[in-house]
């Protein structure tokens, strides 16, 4: 499964991988993908450190990235100024705290222990919280810097560049795909509806050939619904220099999502157990279809605010349902690619099945071409 891109990598198999788990990136660099770091939820850059620091020693000399989350300042800029956490906590009504508070009593999710830190509270979407993450990353020998939503700021763009790191940013739309090639990126990663965290409308399907032919030659990795070697194939057919999988890894051997109950809820989700919903972050995310996304998408109920006042609010109470495991409130990110991922594999296992599919497919298009 090899392209330019991945030639130009140095890379075995033009398959990203991202991932919020180091033991995972790592595997997935050694399996001869590349493997990229989600760095949204360090909000210490201590902690950022530690795991590259691991990442590096464990990658086995190959290639790997990162991947932040700085999106449109719409909040930032609506204040005028840069908002610290405190400023965006001060932004959220009582009305939706209480709500919060209901929902949690109606399930009996116990609360924290005193003193006892939120693990979910995810500041990255923050540009202040995003840019610390990024000093931190320029010390190590980053190959790729990929942005969730939106283009980076040139600023950050021109650094990559002075440090010969590949800037990547994920597009839903052909639209969002020419504003990254106007603003300078290397890799448009064109993530699909059926993608497991923020999506937009449009399908792999449809979106993979409209965003190659939009940015062309930029090289477009293809994104949303991905799990198969004949899945790679069809990407790669439809004009894509690679494919980036995201859900596949959340059931991986090395992954830790710090709850068997929620690896047995993913192993048993069909595809059609996932919902776009604000509930988790105020944008528009993929996720296991629960009790809790059903309570914020019920229109009786006050709806959900925007990035990052949803983030912040929710915080607490998603780490108390993923501490006490309250099934019918927990989830998490993913994709309708969760209809596939039934048992548990190694990052390895997981390539070798690639491989596999995607010999199968090829195998199958050159007979139905008449090629052997
Ligand atoms: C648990 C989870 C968390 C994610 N968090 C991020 C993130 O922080 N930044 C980002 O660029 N993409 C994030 N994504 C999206 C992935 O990068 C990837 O584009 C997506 O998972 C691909 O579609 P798939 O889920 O069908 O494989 C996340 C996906 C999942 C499943």
């Amino acid at each position: 499964m090899q392209t330019e891109l991945s030639k130009q990598l140095g890379v075995e198999h033009a398959v990203f991988g991202f991932t919020p788990f180091p033991a995972v990136a790592a595997a997935i660099s050694r399996a001869g993908g590349f493997g990229v770091l989600g760095a949204v939820r360090y909000t210490a850059p201590d902690d950022l450190a530690r795991d590259l620091d691991w990442l590096q020693e464990h990658v086995d000399g190959r290639p790997y990235g990162l991947d932040v989350v700085m999106p449109a300042k719409k909040v930032e800029a609506a204040a005028g100024r840069t908002l610290t956490e405190a400023d965006v906590e001060a932004m959220i009504p009582a009305a939706h705290r209480q709500f919060v508070e209901e929902t949690l009593a109606k399930h009996g999710v116990p609360g924290l222990a005193e003193g006892e830190a939120s693990g979910w509270r995810i500041t990255g979407w923050m540009e202040q919280v995003a840019r610390g993450q990024l000093d931190v990353a320029f010390d190590y020998p980053i190959k790729l810097l990929a942005n969730a939503l939106g283009s980076p700021p040139a600023d950050v763009i021109a650094r990559a560049h002075e440090q010969g790191v590949l800037v990547a940013a994920l597009a839903g739309s052909a639209r969002h795909a020419r504003k990254h090639a106007d603003a300078g990126i290397d890799i448009v990663v064109a993530q699909g509806y059926e993608a497991g965290g923020h999506t937009g409308e449009i399908a792999s399907m449809v979106l993979t050939p409209e965003v190659t032919e939009a940015v062309a030659p930029l090289p477009v990795l293809a994104a949303g619904g991905i799990g198969s070697g004949e899945q790679v194939a069809a990407a790669l057919a439809l004009g894509a220099q690679g494919v980036w999988l995201g859900s596949v890894w959340l059931t991986v051997t090395e992954a830790d999502l710090h709850s068997p109950a929620l690896t047995r809820k993913l192993l048993a989700a069909g595809s059609g157990d996932t919902v776009r919903s604000r509930a988790l972050t105020g944008k528009p995310a993929r996720q296991l279809r629960t009790e809790w996304t059903d309570a914020w998408d019920d229109p009786q109920g006050p709806g959900t605010l925007p990035m990052p006042l949803q983030g912040l609010l929710v915080a607490e109470a998603v780490s108390r349902i993923q501490k006490y495991e309250v099934e019918p409130l927990l989830g998490t990110p993913v994709g309708q690619i969760v209809g596939r991922m039934n048992s548990e594999r190694t990052v390895q296992a997981v390539f070798d099945d690639l491989t596999r599919g995607f010999e199968r497919a090829v195998a199958r298009l050159n007979r139905i071409a008449g090629r052997g």
